[in-house]
């Protein structure tokens, strides 16, 4: 078989830089295009030099580049975006920009060109659905415009009307995933990702500090088989034209998740209560549970996640320890 040439926009990020090494690992040729906002060049710096490996540091919206690369590869990994609860209440409009503007450019020269393209969405399309578990055809509910909070799902929403608007009039091989909360090595605290977060915090002995009371809950998938499915759904053409969840639906408060995290890193570690409006302002909205129904991914792909949460904190503990 030819080898593929793949495309990865955001591919020094967390979930890129896994992305990449997976693609690799079965013979593809990757393109990493970043322009290191919140990616890190460490993420990647392993792989420079590889000879199956093109470093970009670039940005979505050089549009001739984008061009030239799209119609130059096999398929699309778009992951470039802006992430993160606390950065998009900081930089509002650039929130924005980044995760409309980008996904328009990925997707216009996708369709000129024809080429295969996944696109990443996000579970806080969900809003304040609080029908358990999310479904994909579940009607979303978010908060006021005036709560920027909700920009980034409203703006990862548009981006998944008009991936499924591409597929309806010119049938451009798009396949959509919602991703959920996905946590692993080379993740940094620094965009409020609550694990690594609270394995710093412990590695550390410094409080680990809870937002709200701790009742809420997440799942957390590893992000080996998140990247796994990644591969998995574009290589699937029955995915096209869909919207998909990948998560785990291994469901943890944050309250037990701080509590495993101190007993599995042997921490001396308190646990801290934190109100939002502390860390976010008045009005920041949380959800209380987000957890995914993962039966459209697996009827159409038959992946399955296979890593559980204290794997993923010693894997996650691990990797902070070779970064201090
Ligand atoms: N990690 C999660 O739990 C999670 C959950 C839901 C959705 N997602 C989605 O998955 C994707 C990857 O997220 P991640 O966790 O790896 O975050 P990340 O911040 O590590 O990766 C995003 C990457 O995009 C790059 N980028 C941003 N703007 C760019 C631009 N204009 N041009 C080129 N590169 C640009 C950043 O530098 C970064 O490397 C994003 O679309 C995100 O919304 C992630």
């Amino acid at each position: 078989m030819a080898q593929q040439h793949v495309l990865i926009t955001g591919g020094a990020g967390f979930v890129g830089s896994h992305l990449a090494e997976r693609l690799l690992d079965r013979g593809s040729a990757v393109t990493i295009l970043d322009d290191l906002s919140t990616g890190n060049y460490a993420n990647i710096a392993h792989l420079e030099g590889h000879e199956n490996v093109r470093l970009l540091i670039d940005t979505v919206f050089n549009e001739h580049l984008m061009e030239d690369l799209i119609r130059s590869h096999d398929r699309v990994f778009h992951l470039a975006s802006a992430v993160g609860v606390k950065l998009i209440i900081e930089q509002p409009v650039k929130t924005i920009q980044t995760i409309v503007g980008g996904t328009e450019i990925v997707l216009r020269y996708c369709s000129r060109y024809r080429k295969p393209v996944l696109i990443t969405s996000t579970s806080e399309v969900y809003g304040k659905g609080t029908h358990i578990p999310f479904r994909e055809d579940d009607d979303v509910v978010t908060g006021p415009t005036s709560r920027h909070r909700w920009a980034y799902a409203c703006s990862k929403a548009l981006d998944e009307f008009l991936a499924l608007a591409h597929w309806r009039e010119t049938r451009l091989p798009v396949a959509i995933v919602r991703m959920f909360n996905t946590v692993g090595p080379r993740q940094t605290g620094k965009y409020g990702m609550v694990v690594p977060r609270f394995v710093q915090a412990a590695l550390r002995n410094e409080p680990i500090e809870i937002h709200g009371d701790g009742r809420q809950s997440r799942c957390f998938a590893h992000v080996s088989d998140v990247t796994a499915a990644l591969v998995t759904i574009l290589d699937t053409p029955a995915c096209f034209g869909k919207v998909i969840n990948v998560g785990s639906d291994e469901e943890v408060t944050i309250r037990d998740l701080a509590e495993r995290v101190v007993e599995i890193t042997g921490s001396r570690s308190e646990l801290r209560f934190v109100p939002y409006s502390d860390v976010y302002g008045d009005g920041f909205e949380d959800m209380q549970r987000r957890v995914p129904c993962i039966e459209r991914l697996q009827e159409l792909t038959g992946h399955r996640m296979t890593r559980s949460l204290d794997t993923i904190i010693r894997d996650v503990a691990e990797s902070c320890r070779h970064r201090t």
